[in-house]
């Protein structure tokens, strides 16, 4: 078993003090690579003042990090410690804003593992086993219209979405399908929910997914990458459904805690750039026509997808992909699955072109041996 106990950069290092090339960031997580120098400096200092001091107080850290992540935008933020914290507090508004039951969401979706949150992912093998689940979640084809259109009435609180599927197979939303996702919600007073836990923190090239699409969701979930490994979730909501979620109404005792805030701060700053997130699509398109190439060499590969360095391998069955990502871990490179038989490449965002071609070899080698 593998003990990771050490990382650097892009590197991370087991029990045994073996070096793997990390092309997983601790499922996009680490997206500004192990012990950031800045990021670590900002953990230091915050932890030598006060980690924790609860939301009784006004805490111009949250504030400060808030106003990043809405870039002057019509939103209002409620941080708490995990995705799946944040898209229970995004059903919870969605539904009390509205004062409308219902959630439709998508086959394949992954949204966490909460009674909400699992009930919001389209998944029926992770709900199996923990019914009842949640009331009042209906799931339709993703990048399809017909279905949604069917359900989308006026019990409809939100229609709920990750802009690019992770952990159902790294799926991207067709652009004219999501811009019509979109406008329906508009046309029936339904909030649009998108999950950017995944995607977000500059993983696709833009600081959020949805950028590329140009539409302006009504309540945005983030966490994972946020401060790069220490826990932390937000939910962006636009404000005019802030009265909704008055005091009293909603709240968590870490959520927004001053070291979070702080690592938090640092990250967005780091990532929130043109520059950097220019480089993430030079390098994302770099992986993503080195591994296209597979297409036409290897029979076991279907299709690669994905945007910046969110890439999945789509390999032509269960036990490849398998074989792949062992064969991959004996080369000292560490990636993960999605949805059945995809192979996921989240490497951090740091990643230097050099490591970068070295884990394109050993993924061409594992995949055409
Ligand atoms: C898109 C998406 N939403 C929500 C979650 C749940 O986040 P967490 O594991 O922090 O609860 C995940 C985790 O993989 C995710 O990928």
């Amino acid at each position: 078993m593998i003990d990771l106990v050490n990382g650097s950069g892009s590197y991370v290092y087991d029990q045994n003090g073996t070096a793997y090339l990390d092309f997983m960031s601790g499922i996009a997580v680490s997206n500004l690579g192990h012990k950031n120098p800045k990021v670590m400096q900002a953990l230091h200092e915050q932890s030598q003042k006060i980690w924790h001091s609860s939301n009784l107080y006004t805490n111009h850290l949250q504030e400060s990090i808030a106003e990043k992540l809405t870039m002057g935008k019509n939103y209002l933020a409620f941080f708490c410690n995990s995705g799946t914290e944040a898209n229970e507090a995004a059903i919870k508004l969605a539904r009390k804003a509205t004062g409308r039951p219902k959630i439709i969401s998508f086959l394949q979706s992954f949204h966490g593992r909460t009674y909400g949150a699992l009930s919001a992912t389209g998944q029926p093998q992770l709900q199996q086993g923990f019914f009842p689940i949640v009331e009042g979640f209906d799931y339709v084809p993703y990048n399809q219209l017909e279905a949604l259109k069917e359900l989308l009435d006026e019990n409809v609180a939100a229609v709920m979405l990750e802009v690019i599927q992770g952990e159902g197979g790294v799926i991207p939303a067709e652009k004219a399908w999501l811009q019509a996702v979109a406008k329906l919600c508009k046309a029936n007073g339904s909030l649009l929910i998108i999950d950017e836990i995944q995607t977000g923190m500059g993983r696709t090239g833009n600081f959020y997914a949805f950028e590329a699409y140009q539409i302006e969701p009504d309540i945005i979930t983030l966490a994972k990458a946020l401060a790069n490994g220490i826990p932390v979730g937000a939910m962006l909501g636009k404000k005019e459904l802030a009265e909704a979620f008055g005091p009293g109404s909603h709240g968590t005792t870490f959520g927004g805690n001053n070291l979070a805030m702080k690592v938090a701060e640092t990250v967005v700053s780091q990532i929130n750039q043109p520059e950097f997130l220019a480089d993430v699509k030079a390098k994302g398109a770099f992986l993503k026509a080195e591994l296209a190439k597979l297409t036409g060499e290897s029979e076991k590969v279907v299709e690669v997808r994905g945007e910046g360095l969110m890439l999945g391998v789509q390999l032509d069955s269960a036990e490849t992909l398998q074989t792949v990502i062992q064969t991959l871990k004996q080369e000292k490179l560490l990636a993960i699955k999605a949805g059945g038989n995809v192979l996921r490449l989240l490497p951090p965002l740091t990643i230097s072109q050099s490591e970068l071609e070295k884990g394109v070899a050993i993924i061409n080698q594992a995949i055409l041996q």
